[in-house]
């Protein structure tokens, strides 16, 4: 076991002059520091075989070679802004609707069943999909990158990149007509932008524990909603614990987005900086799952809202 030593120079105080004597220590090396030194992404993805491959089966290796590419966005179209030809010029570069797709796809897939079931499924999926939500992607196999958008007359941008799969569980929460909507862990918004395209909201509660990706969200909703629209009587931010909220506030709301925080799979598994499986996070990554279940479940019981969506990726805690 190696060992160093380590020398310090001290002031004699008993000697008419000020001397430096040279001491030395002997420290011991601890026990942690000769554990073999695993990558951070190594370790990640060690966790995401061992519990992935149980919990996911076989879509695992696509979804693993998925992980490991290019992030593709989806472009958000922001029906705020007043930006020409925005879809126009999407579509002239091969991107197509994800969502108008995906529905087309599903009543195919359901007309080839049961005549009433289908009709019935089909219309519900229809209905409880805001046609004012529109977010392009590339074709598959592509992975272009989206130019940055331009604004309009008001500095309104026109789309908003974030990964297409982040629509979904706006459209799963099937906001409707004058509903009070929750956001409770919000930042930087994208959700909360979705959740906005689709011109139900009555009031909208965004909030996040972080004061820094606070700031962020109400930069990005004040560069892509009219000023008017930012009002304190339509839009609320706050910086708080939600697992408090349900104690502070007695309001109601129709519907609660919870996006708890989770291991961002793909940063996880790709780079090593402020990666959660580093050593020193263990402790924060293993009370994630605890964290989670406490969002959801705390405010919920307080209050009595009525409906939450789990954004709730499964996070593997053990080392
Ligand atoms: C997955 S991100 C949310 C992404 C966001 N919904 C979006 O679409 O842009 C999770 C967020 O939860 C926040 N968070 C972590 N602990 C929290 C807590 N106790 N209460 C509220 N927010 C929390 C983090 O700061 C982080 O911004």
């Amino acid at each position: 076991m190696a060992a160093y030593v380590c020398t310090r120079f001290c002031i004699n105080k008993s000697k008419d002059s000020i001397r430096f004597i040279q001491r030395r220590f002997r420290v011991k090396t601890k026990w942690a520091a000769t554990r073999p030194k695993f990558p951070a992404t190594e370790l990640a993805l060690h966790n995401f075989d061992t519990s992935y491959s149980i919990q996911l089966r076989d879509l695992w290796p696509s979804i693993r070679v998925a992980m490991l590419c290019e992030q593709k966005y989806g472009a958000l179209i922001n029906s705020f802004s007043s930006a020409p030809n925005v879809i126009n010029e999407l579509e002239a570069q091969g991107c197509k609707d994800f969502i108008s797709i995906d529905c087309t796809r599903n009543e195919v897939h359901l007309s080839s069943q049961d005549s009433t079931t289908s009709h019935r499924a089909s219309t519900e999926l229809q209905s409880s999909i805001s046609p004012d939500i529109k977010c392009l992607v590339f074709p598959k196999g592509d992975i272009s990158r989206f130019k940055p958008a331009g604004p309009d007359s008001s500095g309104i941008l026109g789309y908003y990149l974030l990964d297409a799969a982040s629509v979904l569980p706006v459209l799963a929460l099937d906001v409707q007509a004058g509903h009070t909507v929750l956001d409770l862990c919000a930042a930087p918004g994208g959700k909360t932008l979705a959740l906005l395209q689709t011109h139900s909201v009555n009031y909208l509660w965004a909030n996040d524990l972080s004061g820094s990706r606070t700031m962020r969200l109400r930069r990005t909703l004040q560069s892509y909603l009219p000023k008017e629209f930012l009002d304190e009587n339509k839009i609320h931010i706050t910086s708080t614990d939600g697992r408090q909220l349900g104690m502070t506030e007695e309001k109601s709301f129709d519907r609660v987005l919870v996006d708890v925080p989770c291991t961002t799979d793909r940063h996880s598994a790709m780079v090593e900086e402020n990666n959660i499986f580093k050593r020193s996070r263990t402790k924060e990554r293993q009370k994630l799952p605890l964290l989670q279940t406490q969002l959801l479940l705390d405010p919920g019981h307080a209050t009595g809202w009525k409906s939450c969506v789990l954004y709730l990726f499964p996070v593997p805690a053990a080392e």
